[in-house]
């Protein structure tokens, strides 16, 4: 295809602004694909992305429409992922494409993430259309978005397009703003072969499919291409493009976008951002940027019933095929029995992954405290990764440690602001900014990512009524006295149960999970001491009493029905606990323990 008629573009949004419906959208009026083939969302493929409305994997749909001017031109729309586990997948995609359609809500207005997605946008250098959707609604108020987007991210959006994905009006509009405001991309068809590798993922039928983006040069069916990042050849079996049906097509060239298959087996042997090259003809110079993704928190995941352990395998396996970010590794725990220890791009990253495994395969699980990873640096000069609390090295060995941090932007009303404040201070949390975008405050925190990983989130939704809105980034490592706290349940460690924590706050941590697991565990017959420790100290101490009576005295007379339904009730309880020594720990408690109210 001519350069001149080809527009690479990404869309950029909120949850909920309305980005798939804008792409179905876009597809239907394009009749790119029949009306009949079209389900809803089609662009969110897997069932659990559309449960949670989220998007998880970049996906990518060719366009083919005669503009104003009565050419046919090629619109390439690459879906990216919405959530900020995926930042760098996002900006890989980014850079795959030269413009963005901004989709904000017009009864909204802009969110944190509307923000965050915008600047790996403009990084990338794009020209960006601005579109204020929904405004079929009676809510919609498109003079205060239009305003707040200049405010809030300094772009010009008097020329926003007003469109409602719903009714489809603004949609045509959208499409030729698409071919008139956004650059054709740019390209050397005679250089050679250099493509960027957008996104993979595993098809049981095809292998592994590459998404890949020409920069210059063509590829075709049957060539030879290396992998730069790890040097491996592979034989391209097949190439085309995504209508969205996969569609064969002979040659791909500069600017144009499509995927490769070359019989790969494993997602990890792909990796966004590289450069795929000819083996025989080689671009001297790779792209720039290249990182492969680094999981930044760990869990343990172990069956509830040990007997699972084989099944839980095979699943992860299953998972590691289609998932290169997400690591696995087997761990055993004195409490647990045999399990593994996972990384993941983040707390959404492993909420998805975990649900995948309970729903999909069927697996009881028990997941310990998530984790980041800390940098443990020994006083011989040497520096150790630490994946799981219960592995801290002896403290006479250690000189200090170092913990990540990002940078969070919070937005959220004025009425909420003081909570908010309150919240990323009891967190460690250090203010960086502070502005106001009309009746919203945007406050900026440099934050330990280890107190925002596991209930920050809902604590914000829930002090803010959910009207925040939240971002972050990595920043990088710095020092602080951080300790390793274990618990004691009956006189006995529980290493699923360990966490690192800031020495100042080590006893207020301690305090509030004791009696959490005071709440959590059920009596037993015998009386059951509860502890905190930091190395050999005690710093909190619950005592659960023995249980006095049994369970179904209460039911009093010959209530033969409720008594045998509390016992079934137990019965089924009892399938969650995990036997610690003589006292049983329900599986919820590993996870609910940790969560500061
Ligand atoms: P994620 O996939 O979770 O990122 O969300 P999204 O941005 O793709 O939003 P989605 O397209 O799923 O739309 C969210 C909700 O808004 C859905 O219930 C849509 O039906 C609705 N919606 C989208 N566009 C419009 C519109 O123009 N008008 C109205 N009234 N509703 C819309």
């Amino acid at each position: 295809t001519d350069l001149a008629r080809i527009r690479n573009f990404s869309i950029v949004a909120h949850i909920d602004h309305g980005k798939s419906t804008l792409a179905d959208r876009l597809i239907q009026e394009t009749n790119t694909v029949a009306l009949r083939d079209m389900k809803e969302q089609m662009l969110d493929a897997m069932d659990i992305e559309r449960e949670r409305g989220i998007t998880i994997k970049a996906n990518t749909v060719r366009i083919d429409w005669t503009a104003a001017d009565g050419h046919e031109y090629v619109l390439n729309l690459i879906d990216t992922p919405g959530h900020v586990d995926f930042a760098y997948e996002v900006s890989r995609s980014m850079r795959a494409v030269e413009g963005s359609l901004l989709v904000v809500d017009s009864t909204q207005g802009v969110e944190a993430q509307t923000l965050a997605n915008v600047y790996q946008a403009i990084d990338a250098d794009h020209e960006i259309v601005p579109v204020l959707n929904k405004i079929d609604l009676p809510a919609s108020e498109p003079d205060r978005v239009r305003e707040q987007i200049e405010d809030v991210i300094g772009i010009d959006a008097s020329e926003a397009l007003l469109v409602s994905a719903k009714t489809g009006q603004g949609i045509t509009a959208t499409l030729q703003a698409i071919v008139d405001r956004l650059p054709a991309p740019k390209g050397d068809i005679d250089a050679p072969l250099k493509a960027m590798l957008v996104d993979s993922w595993y098809d049981s039928y095809l292998g592994v499919i590459v998404l890949v983006r020409i920069i210059d040069g063509r590829l075709r069916k049957g060539d030879r291409v290396k992998f730069m990042s790890n040097g491996t050849v592979h034989h391209v079996d097949r190439i085309g493009v995504f209508r969205p049906p996969m569609t064969e097509i002979d040659e791909l060239g500069p600017g144009e976008i499509g995927f490769l298959t070359a019989s790969i087996k494993q997602v990890r042997d792909t990796r966004v951002g590289d450069t795929i090259t000819h083996e025989k003809r080689p671009t001297d110079r790779a792209l720039p940027g290249f990182k492969p993704s680094q999981p930044v928190v760990f869990c343990g995941l172990f069956p509830v019933d040990a007997a699972e352990f084989e099944d839980l395998r095979d699943a992860i396996e299953k998972l590691s095929l289609n998932d290169a970010s997400f690591s696995s590794e087997v761990e055993t725990s004195a409490a647990l029995g045999f399990g593994f220890r996972c990384g993941f791009l983040g707390l959404l990253h492993l909420e998805v992954i975990r649900d995948r495994l309970e729903r999909e395969y069927d697996i009881d699980l028990i997941t310990t405290a998530p984790s980041v990873v800390y940098h443990v640096h020994m006083r011989d000069g040497e520096m150790l990764e630490l994946h799981n609390p219960a592995d801290m090295p002896d403290l006479t060995h250690v000189d200090h440690l170092e913990e990540p941090r990002i940078k969070a932007t919070i937005l959220v009303p004025d009425e909420y602001l003081g909570d908010v404040l309150k919240l990323c201070q009891d967190r460690r949390g250090i203010q960086m900014d502070l502005t106001y975008a009309g009746p919203r405050a945007m406050v900026v925190y440099d934050l330990p990512l280890n107190e925002v990983v596991f209930d920050f989130y809902d604590r914000l939704k829930s002090v803010t009524k959910g009207y925040a809105s939240f971002d972050y980034q990595m920043i990088g490592y710095r020092e602080d006295a951080l300790v390793k706290m274990s618990i004691l349940v009956n006189d006995e460690p529980v290493d699923a149960l360990s966490t690192m924590v800031h020495r100042d706050r080590a006893e207020q941590r301690g305090r509030a999970m004791v009696e959490k697991l005071k709440e959590l565990i059920p009596r037993h017959m015998f009386k059951i001491p509860i502890q905190a420790a930091i190395g050999g100290r005690v710093v909190a101490r619950e005592t659960l009493s023995a249980m006095r009576k049994d369970v179904t005295a209460k039911c009093y007379g010959g209530d033969a029905t409720r008594k045998k339904k509390l016992l079934e009730k137990q019965k089924a309880g009892k399938k969650k606990m995990r036997q610690f020594g003589k006292v049983e720990i329900p599986q919820s408690a590993f996870i609910s323990a940790l969560k500061m109210d």
